[in-house]
């Protein structure tokens, strides 16, 4: 549902689903009455705590998120998890894009309650964000999905399960109880992989299919490339693929072609940690796997058939048969791809550039938003991902015509420091900073917030 026609719930509603997330965390006194809202509960929380000596273990600002996780990382994973495509200009574009806009605040509005609940899908939600589809994240930390996946539903935030996930699917959603999940999907070569990946997300309660389009191929990521280092050669990031029945069909044909799975020309002290990480990652015991050609097998299947180059919109168009899940398009940048989604008839539509991952010099996603909500009218709801950091970023991209935004790499800084409780610290935090973003600039729901609460780079003065 867009921000112009979704219903409003009572600040009352969504604060006791967010009150319950924090009453988990170690707060040493009672937490504060449910509507003074997740902002004032936030910072109550963090000084009570200061107050006894304890200082947050996830800073509360992106910069000192950023620095301190990167310490917590190994370069492998920072490589991976912070790096871009080619010189980064899209990642630095996507948060200098935030940075041309300001909020141009309201007095007296009497916003002493204010209500961040929005309708997704048609699903109520605590604050218009998602946690975004995140592969590999087991460089960060072993059962990165499933701790990250926990966080969300403890908050009630959507979690988008990846395609490169390192937990298969139905694993992540016991993980979550009745919390939202969404399904990512990477369209495979392999048309039946696609079904039976549509098939799992289906049973395992996901309530969208995200479809990406951006990444028919990996970008030009030299962080990487400069340590040669790729997760999935690891069997890091491949366990829907092998944790599938037609995957590993197509594994098992492969091994019967003779056409996989040989031992390496040389054996290295890199080949043997290769081979073990490899063989510790796939289905079944260690010991049968080092032996086995299997393991290699896969990732060798899995880079060839795990997305589609040629990847079109005949594709897309028989996706509609093919599942009952709602469509969801990520990764649109133009207005007439956007137009030509909203014809398709999908659900939503992700404004992403991959976090600049894929194309270096690309358009910064918040850049991207106004003329696809231009294009596509008020009735498609649009989600931004791409350079979202902090609450005020969530309030300028609402103001800019997005009805949500998903937070990527935020919360993997989160996991990288504290697990689990990391990650919902981190979203804890930028919905309070939401929150009070709000009752500052005088707006009391998330409808309210309109392009005239901003000032920027093509805006008259007022
Ligand atoms: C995969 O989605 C990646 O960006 O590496």
């Amino acid at each position: 549902m867009s921000r112009q026609t979704r219903q409003t719930g009572t600040a009352r509603q969504t604060g006791q689903g967010r009150q319950s997330a924090a009453d988990t965390q170690a707060a040493p006194q009672a937490a504060p009455a449910p509507d003074v809202g997740p902002g004032r509960a936030r910072q109550a929380q963090i000084y009570r705590a200061g107050a006894l000596g304890q200082q947050p273990r996830v800073p509360a600002d992106a910069d000192g998120l950023e620095r301190r996780a990167r310490r917590a990382m190994s370069r492998r994973a920072w490589a991976y998890v912070a790096g871009g495509a080619g010189s980064g200009r899209t990642v630095r574009a996507n948060r200098q894009a935030f940075q041309r806009w300001s909020i141009l605040p309201r007095m007296l509005a009497g916003a002493a309650t204010r209500d961040l609940g929005t309708t997704l899908l048609g699903r109520r939600l605590p604050a218009p964000l998602l946690l975004a589809p995140i592969g590999a994240a087991d460089l960060v930390r072993r059962g990165a999905d499933l701790l990250s996946a926990a966080a969300a539903a403890e908050l009630a935030v959507p979690y988008v399960i990846s395609s490169q996930g390192c937990s298969p699917m139905e694993e992540v959603a016991a993980a979550m109880g009745a919390g939202p999940r969404w399904f990512q999907l990477y369209w495979s070569t392999d048309e039946a992989l696609v079904d039976s990946l549509l098939r799992r997300a289906e049973a395992v309660g996901a309530e969208a299919v995200v479809v990406t389009l951006d990444t028919t191929m990996l970008g030009w990521r030299p962080q990487d490339l400069n340590l040669g280092s790729l997760p999935f050669v690891q069997g890091i990031g491949i366990a829907q693929y092998t944790s599938d029945p037609r995957f590993r069909e197509v594994v098992a044909e492969r091994l019967a072609s003779g056409r996989a799975g040989g031992r390496p020309a040389r054996v290295t002290p890199g080949a043997v940690r290769t081979l073990v990480s490899v063989s510790r990652r796939h289905p079944g015991s260690l010991r049968h796997n080092l032996r086995s050609p299997e393991p290699r097998a896969a990732v060798e299947a899995f880079l060839d058939i795990y997305s589609n180059p040629g990847l079109s919109w005949d594709h897309l168009a028989t996706l509609r048969e093919r599942t009952s899940l709602p469509i969801v398009l990520k990764g649109i940048l133009h207005p007439d791809d956007a137009r030509r989604a909203l014809d398709l008839g999908v659900s939503a539509i992700v404004v992403s550039n991959h976090a600049g991952r894929q194309v270096d010099g690309a358009i910064a996603s918040l850049d991207a938003l106004p003329a696809i909500r231009a294009a596509v009218g008020g009735g498609l709801p649009l989600i931004l991902d791409s350079g979202v950091r902090s609450g005020s970023d969530i309030f300028t991209a609402l103001a800019l015509g997005a009805d949500a935004v998903a937070i990527g790499r935020p919360y993997l800084y989160g996991l990288a420091l504290d697990g689990r409780s990391g990650v919902r610290d981190v979203v804890a935090n930028i919905v309070a900073e939401l929150d009070l973003t709000m009752g500052l600039s005088g707006v009391r729901s998330v409808d309210d917030i309109s392009p005239a609460m901003l000032t920027g780079p093509s805006s008259p003065s007022p």
